[in-house]
């Protein structure tokens, strides 16, 4: 006979809401805050301590991980994975938190599908292309692509 997993069910616990967000189930969202007028798509995981602004869209099938916050009217795009843990020891911290770093997301700030994020600093009014790897910070507003994602415009 097959063993039995062990199943744990998140849903929503500890999550700050702002005034009028709509948020489509099934997703995981923990200990973070969602500003007002926000909308999270469904199959999206939003974990512990991240901030997400005003009027922001968070489309279906992405990954917020803990350290990330994002600013007011942004857009974050089908399947974006947001990463903390750059394995800068070797191998997957395994839960030291000490070696994750964070991430910061302006205002205005657009980013397309499966575009993958690792610790950095972006700027407001930027767009990334879709599929763009973002390996390092932003400081210029402009249109990104490409992995590593460069400025085209
Ligand atoms: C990045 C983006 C905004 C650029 O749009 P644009 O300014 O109209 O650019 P163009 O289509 O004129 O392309 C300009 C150049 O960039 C390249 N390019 C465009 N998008 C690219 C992308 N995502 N990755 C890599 N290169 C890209 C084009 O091939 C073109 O190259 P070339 O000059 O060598 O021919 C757009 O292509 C994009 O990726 N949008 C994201 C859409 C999305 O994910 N939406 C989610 C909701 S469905």
């Amino acid at each position: 006979m097959s063993n039995l997993p062990i199943i744990k069910k998140v849903g929503f616990v500890n999550v700050e809401f702002g005034k009028v967000v709509t948020v489509v189930e099934p997703c995981n969202l923990y200990g973070c805050k969602i500003g007002d007028a926000s909308f999270i798509g469904p199959f999206t995981e939003i974990q512990k301590d991240v901030e997400i602004g005003k009027r922001t869209k968070v489309q279906s099938h992405t990954f917020i991980c803990e350290l990330v916050s994002i600013g007011d009217d942004c857009f974050i795009g089908h399947g974006v994975v947001f990463v903390n843990d750059l394995f800068k020891f070797g191998g997957p911290a395994r839960g030291d938190k000490s070696q994750w770093l964070p991430t910061q997301v302006g205002d205005r700030v657009s980013i397309g599908s499966n575009v993958t994020v690792l610790p950095v600093k972006i700027c407001d009014d930027v767009v990334i292309g879709a599929g763009a790897v973002v390996t390092k910070d932003i400081i210029e507003s402009g249109v990104y692509v490409g992995n590593p994602a460069r400025k085209i415009g």
